[in-house]
């Protein structure tokens, strides 16, 4: 059973941009809005060298990455053919224009998955706060 945790309006993310979520422990989690108003939550790590998918461009379903344009589909996280990898996606709901997501996956999921220690997708290790927190918003 999912714990859902309110995290910001579907109006608070930029049409076709993000916003990133930072987490306790772990990488920032980036919430994308797409043209048709549906939204998605993915780690904020592109699977090829850990650029910050949150910076990328979304069209359709997918996001492209700023660092090497890799299409990254939002529904499930997979880099488009050729290209293979794949980023941890987060369960994420809409209610009466209101973002969700899963309080447990949050606390959990990618722990072990690490930004890189230089460029665009670097960490700033500045999370220290036990709540989450929604960032600045970015748009595209
Ligand atoms: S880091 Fe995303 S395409 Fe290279």
């Amino acid at each position: 059973m999912n714990e859902w945790k309110k995290i910001c309006l579907v109006n608070d993310i930029p049409l076709l941009g993000s916003r990133r979520v930072s987490r306790p422990q772990g990488m920032d989690v980036a919430v994308f809005r797409n043209s048709e108003d549906k939204v998605f939550a993915l780690l904020d790590r592109c699977p090829h060298k850990g650029g910050p998918l949150s910076q990328g461009i979304v069209f359709g379903t997918s996001v492209a990455c700023p660092l090497h344009n890799w299409k990254i589909g939002l529904c499930d996280g997979q880099a488009s053919a050729p290209d293979e990898g794949c980023t941890p996606r987060f369960a994420c709901k809409v209610e009466a224009g209101e973002v969700f997501l899963d309080a447990g996956e949050l606390a959990t999921l990618a722990l072990d998955l690490l930004a890189p220690r230089a460029g665009p997708g670097a960490s700033t290790g500045a999370v220290v706060d036990q709540t989450f927190a929604v960032q600045a918003p970015h748009s595209s």
